[in-house]
Order: C-alpha cells, then structure tokens, then sequence
C-alpha cells in the first residue's frame, strides 16, 4: 500500500480489499469505484433481455450437451436452475446487482448459486460478445413481430373511415393552397400507402435481424466441436451470421430497425399535423375525441390536440436515436468493443415510443369525427376545379398551354367578382375565355358538369385516383392485402 506510482496524489491504502467473486478478479489488482461501476453497467436496462437471454443459453447449453462438451446431468443442473430464474423474474423476485455488470452475468451468477459447477459450465465456447449479440436479435424479432400487428391493426382503422368517406370531398392542397378536390377517404389511403411500406421495411429488417451471431465467442470462434446450426434451428434463426467478427460487432441491424421506426414517426408525425391544422377551428374539418386532448390551465375554451402533437415532438426523440446508433458504430474498428453497449437504450426507446404511438393512434383515428360540410365550404373557394376546365377544353380539342391560358382568365374574372370559378354561369365563362381563340366556342352546358366538385372527384376513376369509385376499389384491394397479411 502507498502511492499509486502513476497518481502521486491518490493513496490505494482505503481501497477496500478485491471482492473474490468478481468474474474477472483474477487479472485485476484493484475494483473499479462505485462511479466507474455504474458508469460500466447495464444491468438498469438490459435486464429486459433476460428472457431471450435464458432461452439463448439453454439452446447454447444442449448444443454443448448433444457435442459431448456438456455431461448430461450439467445440462439438466442448467435447465432446472435457469426454469427457476425465470421463474424468480417473473415474480419479480429475482436480485439484480450492480456488481454483476450485466444481465448474462446477474443471470450466470444466480445459476451458479443455484447449480453449483454445472452454472459455471455454461459459459463454455461462448462469449458475452456473441450472447449479447444473440439476445438483442431475439429481442427484436419478437418486437418487430409486435410492431407488425400493430401496423396492421392502424392500417385496418384507416380503411374503416376511408371507405365512411370514399365519397366525402375534401380540399386536396399542395403548398398548403387549395389545389384540386379530393374525397377524405382517398387521403387517408395515401397514409395506408406509407403504412404498407412501413410494414415492407420492418419485414424486410426482420430478415436481416434474424441470424444467429452464437459460436462467434469472443471474436474468433470457438475450439470446441460446436454446431451453430442446430442453436440457430432451435431459436428459430432463419441464417448464421456468416464471419465471426462482424457477427460480435454487426449492428446494421439495430440501426435499420431505427431507420424503419424513424419513417415510421415521421409519417405519423405528418399526420399529426394534419389532424392538428384539420381540428383548428379555422378549419374545422374533424374533431378528435376528447380523450386525446387536454383543456389549458388557464383558457377554459381550449380542446388542445395533445396527443397528435406529441407523436409529432417524439418523432424527434426518435430520430435522433437513428442518429445515436450511426454514431455510435462509425468509429469502430472491429470487432466488439464496449460502445456498443450503448447500442440498447435508443433502441428500447425507440421500440417503446413506436409501439405506444401505433396503439394510441389506431384508436385516435378510428374515432375521429369529420365534418364534410366544412371540407364542402372550404373547396367552395381557391377554384379546386380549374384545372377540370382546362381539361374539359382540351378534350374539346384546345391545345392545353391555350386552355390554361383561357381559364387562367376565367379564374381572374371570378376573383373579380369575388366567386369560385364554379359558381359562374355558362354566359360568364364564354365571356372569360374569349380573349384565346377557340376556347369560348368549345364550352358547352356540359362544361358545369365537369368543373362541379363532384364531376371533377368522378372524372379521376383510373387506378389511384380520387373518384370514390376507385377509393372504394383501393379499399377492397388493401383489405384483400390485409388479410394475406395477417395469415403470413
Ligand atoms: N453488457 C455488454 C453489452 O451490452 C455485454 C457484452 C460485454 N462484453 C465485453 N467484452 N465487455 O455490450
């Protein structure tokens, strides 16, 4: 005891003595303080992998055992040892300790209470790198999976108040002015759109998070006579992780699971905005029912859209655990190093906040009230149907540049008297159009028709179109997909 020769200033003699049962107590000459211990841990939030955490080292453990690398009674020492921790987790009776570090080795530990020798088998051929690695994918499967019923069940919702409003016309916009009428169901079926590829993107990642890394160990493999494809047929791995040293430090897959969650936000995220601006009472287009919103503490008229504008703000917070993994992984050599401990919380999180914003949103859009005499009011003004004009000309036989520029002059002449292009009379829009040769003669009475909001909705019936006929088709189609969906 006495100075520590590289820090003069610190004295070792309060130390307290190495705790003998420290993993790796052996190589060390001192404990970390109880600061570089918490700092190090992550038993606080890994312990939610102790299930997958069990089941990978039972598939490890008779692996070994069908190798001849276990005895028959340590397999089964582990099997009745492990059945009882997770017994003991479940109950919430199970004692996790800082100086454990982590889950495998709070788990490891309680075996070898439990089991005696057959627990401190266990670890043969194996490493924490490839059993954390292990656990995180099966950890992910079984979320993706959740995240997948969840999707759907959203998906299903919209088409529900879709197809109450393949017929309902609405504003359709583009740079937030009125551009072209539109029915709401067919709005909502564009976020079914970006739900389906949603859906695509998390069973695409599933593919990629699904390979075993186990048999990796450390970095380099093992030397025992392991078989890795037995492990990965009893945890249902579809693949190995095919070189050992991306197979410890791969987290592609992670970071394409926040990708996946990141577009997923951001897509409900646009719909929040709209829901927000739609229930505006400027706008009035829909009400949300009150269990999404909140008063204000002091202005007693308010029904604030709560709900929508924290998806929007988590939306954020999800990003930027996109951000965190890229991060994270960019300045690592290979192959595991300690960083990628790091590599859970922004995925716990982003896993948490997608799943709580799916299933709150399903029920939120599933009880939205709309109000299509506001949506009628507001196409009464903007001329939503100019460009119908325009088209009408044209197949009439009017160059289009020319019936663009004729009903340019039509929409002038209503500004001027203060109407919508539609409220004008046949007598008006000959008027109007004079000034481009050919155009007033092509107009006919059928001309109202096809510049009528519901003319304009109808006259869009090919396949992703507006016209209520073609909502009601993508409906039909989407829920044939649905279905499939569900049995796959
Ligand atoms: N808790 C660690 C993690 O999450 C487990 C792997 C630790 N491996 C190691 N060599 N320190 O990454």
């Amino acid at each position: 005891m006495g100075r520590d020769p590289e820090h003069p200033a610190m004295t070792t003699q309060h130390i307290p003595p190495l705790e003998p049962t420290k993993t790796w107590s052996g190589r060390f000459s001192e404990p970390v303080s109880e600061l570089v211990k918490r700092y190090t841990a992550s038993v606080f939030f890994d312990h939610r992998m102790a299930a997958q955490d069990i089941r990978g080292s039972l598939a490890h453990a008779r692996m070994l055992a069908r190798q001849g690398i276990l005895s028959g009674e340590d397999l089964a020492d582990i099997e009745r040892g492990m059945a009882q921790i997770a017994d003991e987790i479940a109950r919430g009776a199970f004692q996790w300790s800082l100086d454990d570090e982590d889950v495998h080795l709070n788990i490891e530990k309680r075996l070898t209470a439990l089991v005696g020798d057959a627990g401190k088998r266990l670890h043969t051929g194996r490493s924490r790198n490839d059993q954390v690695a292990t656990d995180i994918r099966l950890w992910l499967r079984e979320t993706i999976d959740q995240i997948l019923r969840l999707i759907t069940a959203f998906q299903r919702r919209l088409l529900d108040v879709a197809e109450a409003h393949a017929d309902t016309p609405m504003p359709g916009f583009t740079h937030l002015q009125v551009a072209q009428p539109v029915t709401f169901g067919h709005h909502l079926l564009a976020y079914y759109e970006m739900a389906r590829r949603d859906f695509e993107r998390f069973t695409d990642c599933r593919r990629r998070v699904n390979r075993l890394p186990l048999g990796a160990a450390a970095l380099a493999g093992a030397s025992y006579p392991i078989d890795r494809v037995s492990v990965a047929s009893e945890l249902g791995f579809d693949e190995l992780c095919r070189n050992s040293l991306d197979a410890v430090s791969d987290r592609d897959f992670a970071i394409e699971f926040c990708a996946a969650g990141a577009l997923l936000m951001t897509h409900l995220s646009r719909l929040s905005e709209e829901l927000i601006l739609w229930m505006s009472p400027r706008v009035g287009f829909i009400d949300l029912a009150d269990r999404f919103c909140t008063g204000s503490s002091i202005m007693p008229q308010k029904k604030n859209p709560d709900v929508p504008e924290l998806v929007r703000g988590k939306t954020g917070r999800v990003n930027g655990h996109l951000v965190a993994l890229l991060t994270l992984m960019k300045g690592q050599p290979l192959a595991y190093n300690k960083d990628n401990q790091e590599d859970k919380e922004p995925l716990f999180d982003t896993t948490d906040t997608v799943i709580d914003t799916l299933r709150i949103y399903a029920d939120m859009i599933g009880g939205i009230q709309v109000n299509p005499g506001n949506m009628r009011a507001a196409l009464a003004q903007g001329h939503a149907t100019a460009t119908d004009l325009a088209d009408y000309l044209v197949k009439k036989g009017l160059p289009f540049r020319d019936a663009h520029e004729a009903v340019a002059l039509a929409v002038r002449a209503a500004e001027e008297r203060g109407l919508d292009l539609s409220r004008l009379s046949l007598d008006e829009l000959r008027a109007a159009l004079a000034k481009v040769p050919g155009a007033a003669e092509r107009l006919a009475e059928d001309a109202l028709a096809a510049i009528s909001i519901e003319g304009s909705l109808g006259a869009r019936a090919h396949i992703g179109g507006t016209a209520p006929d073609a909502v009601r088709a993508a409906i039909a189609q989407a829920r044939d997909e649905l279905n499939a969906q569900k049995e796959a």
